[in-house]
């Protein structure tokens, strides 16, 4: 067997819920001033799962659509690992339910398990596979990276940040979405801005001014070690900073604070041309103001970032807007989130692979706590590898219409219905199995001893 080259994303698999809440109703709904989640936080509609579904059924949902849209036989898996926050069992792991998935078929030699951190367990899980491609464990089968996660808030502001999802992605030799070598940048510290110590709900303990400043400390420093990492490796490119990239996709709570990261790297930008004439010229109109500012006392400063956002306007509509569709329908994944930007962009393309041959993306997973990165794909100029990757997601746009809106009451009286049987036993699910998408697996039963049964809607 010859050592695998292009090691990437082969092929993606997105499930998203059939419901949804309107985000102006919302506020509306909650009597917070009209815009506030819709300018504000840039939030559109929010998807949400019944208590039919838990993180078990979506991950079996998107396994199992993966499997049938690319043609697999469980056979041709030899890796597959889940990224979730969204804990059931505690020790038993999502991964294990999966195996439902390959067990009657024989295959039980399936490497990979669950990989926990807040929003940033997906990207563990997609290095974890990657490297295992690369590795002398590989094998020549195919691995699974599945993200999935159900992100439900209490009552209050952080709610209308909620959203569920679940992507699965097939990684392998000779992708069309190669990920770069050299470059990836991690950034890891001890910090408590969101959490779930209460094992018995659902919903997180959230610092969310905390959570905020994690997130952009957490940008700069990995674009920083990024921005170098790129020009040890290059060291006589001329193209360094945004110009750099075609495209960004981001970790997305919530799509405004995204159009502030990109402003962010664009002030980090800034701060690295430590060449005046350089500066003068790229920054006519402030490149005195801001020279002694300090990064870390910038995360809530209006004038800088107003300034920021205004100068990175065009190059946020040009090279991150595009990523937010899903983000901006659906709400905060978590672990998917910013595989949902991925999926955005390439859909984004409708069909078009001229529009993104060669080009190279950014891409920045962040998960509280904290873990974070930074790395790039550079997407192949083999545009018939390309055009079936995306003729495979042009499901995506036409699925988003065909949900089904909830009002702002039944939604809230679903979300106690899901909090109040979280941990029951002996129980039978209530929500709608009819709403569902035909191909999702529901939750149908919960035994006296916890033990959970699926069945599949036709
Ligand atoms: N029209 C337009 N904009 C408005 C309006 C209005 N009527 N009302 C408020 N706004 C703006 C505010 O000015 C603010 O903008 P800014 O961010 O530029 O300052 C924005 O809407 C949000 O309003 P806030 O009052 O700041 O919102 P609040 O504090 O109530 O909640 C928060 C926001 C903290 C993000 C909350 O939703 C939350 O805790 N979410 C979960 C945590 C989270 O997502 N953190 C991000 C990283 S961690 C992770 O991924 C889980």
């Amino acid at each position: 067997m010859s050592w695998p080259i292009d090691v990437g994303i082969l092929g993606v698999e997105l499930v998203f819920p059939s419901l949804f809440v309107d985000q102006t109703e919302l506020e509306q709904f909650d009597g917070v001033s009209a815009g506030k989640y819709t300018i504000g936080l840039g939030q559109d509609r929010m998807g949400f799962c019944t208590d039919r579904e838990d993180i078990n059924s979506l991950c079996l949902t998107v396994v199992s659509k993966l499997l049938k849209r690319y043609e697999l036989k469980p056979k041709d898996i030899g890796r597959l690992e889940v990224g979730t926050e969204t804990i059931i069992d505690k020790s038993k792991s999502v991964k294990s339910v999966l195996m439902e998935l390959f067990e009657p078929h024989g295959v039980t030699d399936l490497e990979g398990i669950d990989t926990t951190n807040a929003c940033y367990g997906g990207t563990a899980a997609l290095f974890n596979a990657i490297n295992w491609v690369e590795s002398s464990s590989y094998d020549g089968r195919l691995a699974l990276v599945v993200c999935g996660d159900i992100a439900v808030y209490a009552k209050g502001s952080a709610r209308p940040t909620g959203g569920a999802g679940a992507i699965a992605m097939l990684i392998g030799p000779n992708a069309p979405l190669v990920l770069d070598r050299g470059v990836r940048s991690i950034y890891m510290k001890h910090a408590y801005d969101f959490y779930k110590p209460d094992l018995n709900s659902e919903y997180p303990t959230v610092d969310g001014k905390l959570s905020i400043q994690c997130y952009l400390s957490a940008l700069d420093n990995c674009y920083r070690l990024y921005h170098q990492k790129y020009q040890r490796l290059h060291p006589k490119a001329d193209i360094v900073g945004l110009n750099q990239f075609d495209a960004l996709v981001f970790h997305t709570p919530y799509c405004k604070l995204v159009q502030k990261s990109l402003a962010r790297i664009s002030l980090n930008d800034f701060l690295l041309t430590t060449d005046v004439e350089k500066r003068k010229k790229l920054y006519p109109a402030f490149y005195e103001k801001f020279d002694t500012i300090k990064l870390e006392e910038t995360y809530f400063d209006r004038d800088v970032e107003k300034i920021f956002m205004d100068y990175s306007k065009a190059t946020f509509n040009q090279k991150t807007k595009p990523s937010l569709l899903l983000a901006n329908q659906v709400g905060n994944m978590y672990t998917p989130s910013v595989y949902s930007g991925l999926v955005s962009l390439l859909i984004s393309a409708d069909g078009d692979v001229s529009k993104l041959n060669g080009k190279h993306i950014g891409v920045f997973s962040y998960g509280s706590g904290l873990a974070s990165t930074m790395y790039s794909i550079s997407v192949t100029n083999d545009s018939a590898k390309l055009q079936s990757l995306l003729n495979n997601l042009s499901y995506v746009k036409p699925l988003l219409e065909q949900r089904t809106k909830i009002s702002p009451e039944e939604f809230t009286t679903l979300m106690e219905t899901r909090a109040h049987n979280s941990h029951r036993t002996n129980y039978e699910p209530s929500g709608d199995v009819s709403t569902l998408f035909p191909g999702t697996y529901y939750l149908k039963f919960v035994d006296e001893m916890h033990r959970r049964t699926y069945e599949k809607r036709e």
